[in-house]
């Protein structure tokens, strides 16, 4: 990877005569812009008008994408190529929510997703109409997913933001090892009335090990007066979904309760698969279906329209031009729906662990900055908190509202309340305002994208979900980073594994600052 090439030149030389430009000056000058710099996707409108670009802009990031060959690597995602380089496979999750038959190495992967896609329904449908059953014949009134990363943060958002509309067993989510989300997971519930789904794509994670060890435990403890054995009560409230069916095995979950998914389904894109099942289980298996079918209808429009109108790839086009030629380091999504309050939380994972990569694919540095930081809270809870950095601080970033068209809630007037912030907030960014106090100064032209969601809906949220991978996929070809890695988390891991064993006892091999670190803990 060597920058600049010829198109990252004309982008450079393009930013220079684009510097005094205002984003307000571009909607004096042009009173079309707003819907010339609006693009649909999956039912989804993206809104990129009031980002500090012009068409030239787009046409020069467009000779970029092209010079990339953003479209042929496109085709090889989809098609099965070996994309994930360094780990030698097919990165697939396209596949789990289409109905193309997609070859790795010779087999078809589409029976065996169909198969799971069928197992998962008939579990749902079970658990839902009260035929699966506790083992001592209780209903399963709730579901306890255990699972941490890609294993816990999809699911616990697409369960949030649709749960209320679709009654189930009520949903809790364990990830974190701190021993209090544990406990506070388990006071409420009731091991005769609860399904246990252990999501792990290695079924190896140390959290999630330890917190379904745990879970395990209680389970057969609440039924130690029963006469029924440890296998039969496993049978009844254990469920896994992993690429590693033997340690699901190991760990005593029957083959019946387990449900695969193949390794070249990435954790943090493995909600389309059986991770999704705590989605099945609280929505009902039509609703975990309408959520595929809009990631789906994102995956063909990314794959078919035309470059100019293509909304994932402009999407991403956007955001290389403010991290790359506008300098931005920090982007922040801000959601103006409190039942999106984990979509931050859920691209955190998405973005910085796909594209939070200072090497290339090919091994050598990348050639410019890559993912910037990223953060957010649902509008209007940030407005009281960091807004204020946002409008005023000294660091530049760049802002994506996510907006829903259709009031959510019971109180009409609340959302219109709630949408009228989201447009004040971007108009605010962009325009800015000079008073004659320094101190109320908005320097403005801070760029943001706003997507609209008609309704907050699982199509809308599949669209919406998909339409970040396909941005994340393209930022990652420009950068020639492979996204489906994440080697970088693993030095803690094995730091992590010396250090607690020397917790309790001989602390004499650690690094001095854990020495200290530790006496302090003592
Ligand atoms: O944080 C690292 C990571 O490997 C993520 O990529 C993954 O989503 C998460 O851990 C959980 O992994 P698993 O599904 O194997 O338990």
């Amino acid at each position: 990877m060597s920058h600049p090439s010829a198109a990252w030149q004309a982008l450079l030389a393009h930013r220079e005569a684009l510097s005094t430009t205002r984003i307000d000056g571009l909607f004096a000058s042009d009173p079309r812009r707003g819907p010339a710099f609006t693009f649909r996707c999956g039912g989804l409108a993206l809104d990129l008008s009031k980002q500090q670009l012009t068409a030239e802009t787009l046409r020069l990031l467009l000779a970029l994408a092209a010079e990339r060959e953003v479209a042929g690597a496109r085709e090889r995602l989809f098609s099965g190529a070996v994309v994930n380089v360094t780990e030698n496979r097919p990165a697939l999750h396209t596949a789990l929510r289409g109905e193309e038959h997609v070859h790795v190495g010779a087999s078809d992967v589409l029976p065996e997703i169909e198969r799971c896609r069928e197992r998962m329904r008939t579990l749902a449908t079970a658990v839902r109409e009260g035929a699966w059953r506790g083992a001592t014949g209780e209903a399963l009134t709730h579901v306890l997913a255990i699972g941490i990363g890609g294993s816990y943060l999809g699911p616990k958002l697409v369960v949030e933001a649709l749960a209320p509309t679709h009654p189930g067993p009520a949903v809790q989510f364990l990830a974190n090892v701190d021993p209090t989300a544990a406990d506070d997971a388990l006071a409420g519930l009731d091991p005769a009335r609860t399904l246990v789904v252990v999501a792990s794509k290695t079924f190896t994670t140390q959290e999630t090990m330890v917190n379904a060890r745990r879970v395990r435990q209680w389970m057969l403890a609440g039924y130690e007066k029963s006469a029924l054995p440890p296998d039969s009560v496993i049978a009844r409230h254990f469920i896994a979904a992993t690429a590693n069916t033997r340690a699901a095995g190991d760990f005593g979950i029957p083959e019946a309760n387990v449900f695969p998914f193949a390794d070249w389904v990435g954790g943090r894109y493995s909600v389309w698969s059986s991770v999704g099942l705590p989605i099945a289980l609280a929505l009902g298996m039509p609703a975990f279906e309408r959520f595929l079918a809009g990631a789906h209808a994102v995956d063909l429009e990314f794959r078919s329209t035309p470059a100019e109108r293509n909304a994932p790839l402009l999407f991403a086009l956007a955001g290389i031009w403010n991290r790359n030629f506008l300098d931005i380091p920090v982007h922040v999504v801000l959601p103006y729906a409190q039942r999106l309050a984990s979509l931050p939380g859920y691209l955190q994972q998405l973005e910085m662990e796909s594209n939070g990569k200072r090497v290339a694919a090919d091994g050598s540095p990348v050639a410019s900055p890559s993912c910037p930081a990223l953060f957010g809270e649902p509008g209007t809870l940030g407005q009281h908190a960091f807004h204020q950095w946002l409008h005023q601080g000294t660091d530049s970033v760049s802002v994506d509202f996510v907006v829903v068209a259709k009031p959510m809630g019971s109180d009409t007037e609340a959302h219109r309340l709630l949408l009228a912030h989201a447009a004040a907030q971007s108009e605010a960014l962009m325009t800015g305002r000079i008073t004659d106090n320094p101190h109320r100064d908005c320097p403005g032209n801070r760029p943001s994208t706003t997507i609209v969601l008609p309704a907050l809906d699982a199509a809308s949220l599949g669209a919406l979900v998909a339409l970040y991978e396909h941005k994340v996929f393209v930022q990652g070809v420009i950068w020639g980073i492979n996204s489906f890695d994440q080697y970088g988390v693993e030095l803690g891991k094995e730091i992590a594994g010396k250090i607690e064993p020397a917790l309790r006892g001989d602390a004499a091999s650690l690094h001095p600052a854990t020495r200290h670190l530790l006496g302090l803990l003592q």
